[in-house]
């Protein structure tokens, strides 16, 4: 097919199952009008039935469908161009979109707005080409303007830009950048899977996220993303976290790190709660947004809130010129480069090593950590990319172990202190790629429920890296021993009780314990990979999942 404008889309289904109705582009009624969407209309059933009133059909069970009907009757009533119908419909429509139009009777031209979702565009040679994200952009063009919230654009083939805001048709200007990302990395370079790939980039993504932040032969530690509200961050009462998914274990990992060596009280809240629950938010608060993407709706919308009440907010992205980076008063990039996979890997140990800097530097500021034990952890940090090494090494013999747990339904992960945001981390790796059962829980938990569950059949995956617990963690290992649990322990090396009553371990290297979470991740995603390709799954893009969750 030969062509010169087009569009497509691929679909995560709010409305109605993923089928051929359902897929997008969607066309009005008299097929003058074509869209793509990505998000939610809220107020879609409103609107459909004042549609259907008006003599409009559909086909699809799609809230999409209904925006492109809209858009044609604002057109047929008022006449206008394209553009200005579009603007005028989206004016009535409650929800989050990111969309282009295609006008068949105009076809030199595409619309495409923004509410929530995000938007951008790519200025070619003699081109434009519209995206949710920069990654599909890269090789192609090397300039692109993000869309801001509630924006409008109208691109033309004589190559002109117009950029306006939706609710007041003010003209805008559309503010060129240039595309940071190349076509390199984003190949699998060899490797079968994105994942696995970014499984074992983590050494040196380690090193690109830390360095220049801190020295240990110096030691120093400077975070210049945090500079500018460096005195906010000292005067603080406390600190909120709010983040999704793998980026809330990560932020958990943070409240420990920021509590035991700066001593601020922290929070860590799902930023889908927090956003609807009225949470109490001072102005002296410092929030911190984690995500990789940038572009998660929940946790843009508890930013939002949080801003709103007059907290400062910090992000913690890896996505440059994402939405959350663009909301933040400040923020830190964690430069872990492009994560293609859907299971996040390398962005959460980058996500927990920006964290540890953090805390580190705050707990420098604050005088809460002794002088040594500061230098101690910066000279750990430096050898952290090595035993990470030495981690992704142990592939093979993980490999065997996620054989043998290939029949399991269900899966325990346990954890204690740091390791407990791990266990999540396992557990949620392990069942979104794998689609096996599995739970996380504080090793000391287990007695009061979870035990239960243990017999002959489920495996219990327990980190068991920590010092300071190492007793009662051993004694949690022999309690599911004396019911028959098969336990696969990670341990540090030198360890020789656990290895005696454990069915399978893990020996990682040692490491000082608010740093064990950078490491005892790793083997959690090699099981939960190799468990999966054992499996046949779809490791890369399973099922129901989007790289970047868009919609509430
Ligand atoms: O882009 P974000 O970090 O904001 O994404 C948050 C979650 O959607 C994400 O971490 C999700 O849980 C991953 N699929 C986990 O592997």
């Amino acid at each position: 097919t030969e062509g010169t404008v087009g569009m497509g889309h691929t679909r995560w289904a709010t409305h109605g199952p993923p089928n051929d109705v359902n897929a997008h582009p969607h066309q009005s009624g008299s097929n003058r009008l074509v869209l793509v969407h990505n998000g939610i209309i809220e107020n879609y059933s409103v609107l459909k039935q004042a549609l259907l009133n008006k003599g409009h059909h559909f086909v699809s069970d799609t809230d999409t469908e209904v925006l492109v009907h809209l858009i044609e009757e604002v057109q047929q009533t008022t006449g206008e161009p394209i553009e200005e119908a579009v603007r005028l419909a989206l004016t009535q429509v409650t929800g989050a979109y990111a969309i282009v139009v295609m006008d068949k009777m105009d076809p030199d031209k595409l619309v495409a707005a923004r509410k929530q979702s995000p938007l951008v565009i790519g200025v070619g040679k003699n081109e434009f080409l519209i995206a949710s994200d920069q990654s599909p952009l890269a090789g192609l063009v090397n300039n692109v303007v993000f869309l801001s919230d509630q924006e409008i654009a109208t691109v033309r083939r004589d190559g002109t830009f117009e950029l306006k805001s939706i609710g007041d048709n003010a003209s805008r200007k559309p503010v060129l950048k240039e595309l940071e990302l190349e076509l390199s990395q984003l190949e699998k370079v060899g490797y079968e899977h994105y994942m696995l790939k970014e499984i074992f980039e983590q050494p040196d993504t380690f090193i690109n996220c830390t360095r220049g932040r801190y020295n240990a032969n110096e030691g120093w530690v400077r975070l210049g993303g945090a500079e500018s509200i460096l005195d906010k961050f000292l005067q603080a009462e406390r600190l909120v976290i709010a983040a999704c998914g793998t980026s809330w274990h990560a932020g958990l990992v943070g409240e420990y790190l920021l509590e035991e060596l700066a001593r601020i009280p922290t929070e860590v809240e799902y930023a889908s709660e927090m956003r609807y629950r009225n949470p109490i938010i001072n102005k002296t608060d410092v929030i911190i947004g984690i995500s990789q993407s940038g572009e998660t709706a929940d946790t843009m919308s508890a930013l939002e809130l949080a801003k709103e009440q007059g907290a400062t907010i910090y992000g913690i992205v890896n996505v440059v010129g994402s939405s959350i980076a663009r909301l933040s008063h400040a923020g830190s990039y964690i430069h872990v480069g492009p994560e293609i996979g859907v299971a996040s890997t390398k962005a959460f140990t980058g996500q927990v090593a920006l964290l540890t800097l953090l805390a580190l530097h705050l707990g420098y500021r604050r005088g809460t950590i002794p002088r040594s034990y500061f230098l101690q952890l910066l000279e750990e940090l430096d050898a952290l990319p090595k035993k990470m090494e030495q981690v992704l090494k142990l592939n093979d013999s993980i490999k065997k172990i996620a054989k043998k747990l290939v029949k399991s339904t269900n899966a325990l992960f346990l954890g204690r202190g740091f390791n407990f945001p791990i266990a999540l981390e396992g557990a949620l790796k392990l069942k979104e790629i794998s689609y096996i059962h599995a739970e996380g829980y504080p090793a000391a938990e287990m007695k009061h429920g979870p035990i239960a569950l243990i017999d002959k059949n489920m495996p219990v995956v327990v980190i068991a890296t920590n010092r300071s617990a190492y007793d009662k963690i051993t004694s949690n290992i022999q309690e599911i021993k004396a019911r028959n649990g098969i336990v696969i322990a990670v341990v540090s090396e030198g360890d020789s009780t656990i290895k005696k009553i454990a069915d399978h371990v893990i020996e990682i290297p040692y490491t000082d314990e608010p740093l064990t979470p950078l490491l005892s991740v790793i083997p959690l995603q090699l099981l939960s990979y190799h468990i999966a390709v054992y499996l046949g799954r779809n490791v890369d893009q399973p099922r129901n999942l989007a790289k970047s969750v868009t919609v509430e």
